[in-house]
């Protein structure tokens, strides 16, 4: 199906939360800290205040009243105490843009500032051991002995990877347009990957009982895990239209983005693998070692992927964090499952290597039975299909195993492959059916559609129950008035929200007019299996022995995940997966200023991602299955997936074209020559 808002979007009548009119409307300047640890010591506001247009400045100074326990990246103007370069320190709120971001200039303040630590090491002293990784997982486990599968190895790999700091740039950048009702509702207008889960965050925040919010996001112009928790600007846009008594918009700059809407934690990760002489693992090992601030602990479940993947009788998984004078990391697009399979899938490729044997035929032979840390069966896994179907469909058999020998001129020629994985799952959700006059069906369900195509699959999943044409399903969604659903995250929308679409929609078949649903229970009663969707990416490489670039001329993804809902929204998943990949693989990286704190790399002048010139042949497939463990659908979520592993093919096709090992993303051109 094509979007179903594709025609409001193109034409630019699809109202994102910055664009929603209101009357009398002021607008909010975040004021950030110049320091990256200490203490505000004094705000002096009256420069700022004497200036034209300027109705309120909002600090420390004067604390608002926010919840004991609110997340303290969203407890703005609390604590005088600075946590890292660039937080909100205080903000102006103003008549027009334009002033209230002159008069932030104006804003005096003085610091007390402490010596600041921003860098993650290996071997930093301050490295601990979180309770869990996100969301619960176990933060280390232990299976067999490592050391003597270690030691009776033919083959073995003993690797460092390292992964930078990774900032989303979705197109719409973080905005918000709040004002309160007289009866003291806050209406709130956010980009927001979850209406219902924002609501319920920005109420805990402030106090406020659920109820006396709504959020409304009806089109969110990208997200990727940066709008999926909740960021500062929605309760700013709050508190200063409570201090003002007028509506109050607030939009970041591209630079603000980067420093208060989270980012991919950096990553080293160390990689033992040990195989016998036929290429079966004897042991796995895989550590990996992440930051935190000092506010918040986000502890990224890098190592997870381990426990999944192959089929091996000793198996060690570790995580270490760090509290550093940094925002607290977040969500980016299979945060922990994307740079752990780039760190193993590159060992993977290394030991491969060591031992002679190809690449795809290592992973065939390390096929577990069932998952390798749990025991637990599959409900289904097609790792083997896929890299068979890639391997055909990318000509692997022709492939010479010598790396560093193809050449056309300037340009060695390579190609690698990897494997991805992402766990499928689901949340409960609720939703309503309801007939209305005339005929056609409205579906009501707290859903968000960031660009996914939600709103259209969701389409798909009514008509599809109620055996109507599409034409007929009106889905409303992106209101926190509407029947509750999940966060847009971790892959689990569509299941979540899909499964809540079919109950209600069979109830009312059942009832004539209506019907009502809440998966809850359903959700609880879920059979204990190991359920995740599973992928082959292959790429080819040219690596100019002149300039050190790296071009990716063919990359290829071949996916089983589930049944797949529409080809044509899936596609677009897959490919720009792999296309945000890609630049990890090559260009994405946000350095850190050691000596100031904070972030050097802070627009997309610096921050590079792919353009189109840089995606030369990008294909997506898909091996349908057929599962009746997931949900009613039979689907596995499609959106992260085709991030994780490309960046791994595309580091191992390198390898294959030039016989050096770049173990540091992203492969720059200096790190290449
Ligand atoms: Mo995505 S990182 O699960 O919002």
């Amino acid at each position: 199906m094509n979007r179903i808002e594709g025609r409001v979007k193109v034409t630019g009548l699809a109202t994102y939360a910055a664009e929603y009119p209101a009357e009398g409307v002021a607008y909010a300047y975040p004021v950030q800290s110049r320091i990256a640890k200490g203490r505000v010591k004094h705000v002096d506001a009256a420069p700022a205040l004497e200036l034209p247009g300027v109705l309120a400045v909002l600090s420390c100074e004067d604390p608002p009243s926010l919840a004991e326990d609110a997340d303290p990246e969203l407890a703005l103007f609390r604590s005088r105490d600075i946590a890292y370069r660039g937080q909100i320190i205080a903000a102006v709120v103003a008549d027009t843009y334009d002033n209230a971001r002159a008069a932030a200039d104006a804003v005096r303040v003085d610091y007390d500032p402490d010596d600041h630590d921003v860098i993650l090491r290996m071997d930093h002293p301050g490295l601990y051991k979180p309770d869990v990784v996100n969301p619960d997982y176990p933060t280390d486990t232990e299976l067999g002995d490592v050391e003597a599968g270690l030691a009776e190895a033919a083959t073995t790999v003993d690797v460092v990877y390292e992964t930078p700091v990774m900032h989303n740039n979705p197109m719409e950048p973080h905005a918000a347009l709040a004002y309160w009702d007289e009866d003291g509702r806050l209406m709130l207008y956010d980009t927001a990957q979850g209406s219902s889960t924002s609501r319920d965050m920005i109420a805990h925040t402030l106090g406020l009982p659920k109820d006396q919010v709504r959020v409304v996001a009806r089109h969110v112009g990208g997200g990727f895990g940066s709008k999926g928790t909740t960021r500062p600007q929605a309760v700013l846009a709050a508190l200063a239209a409570k201090a003002v008594g007028r509506p109050v918009k607030i939009a970041l700059t591209r630079q603000q983005m980067f420093d208060v809407t989270g980012y991919r934690t950096p990553t080293i990760q160390r990689l033992r693998l040990g195989a016998d002489g036929e290429g079966r693992l004897t042991a796995l090992e895989h550590v990996a070692y992440e930051q935190t601030s000092t506010i918040g602990e986000f502890a990224e479940q890098t190592a997870t992927v381990a426990r999944v993947m192959y089929a091996t009788p000793a198996l060690r998984t570790r995580h270490r964090l760090v509290r550093l004078d940094v925002g607290t990391p977040s969500w980016m697009r299979a945060p922990g499952e994307c740079p752990g399979m780039y760190a193993l899938e590159s060992a993977m490729d290394e030991l491969a290597y060591a031992a002679g044997i190809d690449p795809v035929e290592l992973r065939l032979r390390n096929e577990p039975e069932t998952e390798p840390y749990s025991g637990l069966p599959f409900s289904s896994r097609d790792l083997v299909g896929c890299l068979r179907e890639g391997a055909r469909r990318f000509g692997w058999e022709q492939r010479d195993p010598a790396p560093g020998v193809r050449r056309e001129g300037e340009w060695l020629i390579g190609t690698g492959v990897a494997s991805s994985t992402y766990p499928a799952r689901r949340r409960p959700s609720k939703a309503l059916a309801k007939v209305l006059d005339g005929g056609d069906v409205l579906v009501q369900v707290g859903a968000a559609d960031i660009g996914t195509g939600a709103r259209t699959a969701l389409t798909r999943i009514a008509a599809a129950t109620l055996n109507v044409a599409p034409e007929r399903v009106h889905v409303e969604l992106g209101d926190s008035d509407l029947p509750d659903g999940p966060v847009a995250g971790g892959s689990m929308g569509t299941a979540s929200w899909g499964s809540a679409v079919v109950r209600a929609c069979e109830e009312l078949v059942k009832d004539g007019k209506e019907g009502r649903a809440d998966t809850t229970d359903e959700v609880a009663k879920e059979a204990e299996l190991a359920r995740h969707a599973f992928g082959a990416q292959f790429a080819e490489v040219r690596v100019s022995t002149v300039t050190g670039e790296v071009r990716v001329s063919r990359l290829l993804g071949v996916f089983a995940a589930g049944h797949i809902l529409d080809a044509k929204l899936a596609r677009s998943q897959f490919i720009g997966g792999m296309t945000m990949g890609l630049g990890m693989a090559l260009m994405e990286e946000t350095l850190t200023d050691e000596e100031f704190g904070g972030f050097l790399h802070r627009d997309l002048a610096q921050y590079h991602v792919p353009v189109c010139a840089d995606i030369r042949d990008v294909e997506a497939v898909w091996l349908d299955e057929q599962d009746d463990a997931l949900n009613p659908m039979g689907s596995k979520g499609i959106g992260e997936i085709g991030i994780v592993g490309t960046a791994a093919a595309v580091g191992n096709a390198v390898f294959h074209a030039t016989g050096h090992r770049v173990r540091e993303l992203p492969i720059t051109p200096a790190k290449v020559l």
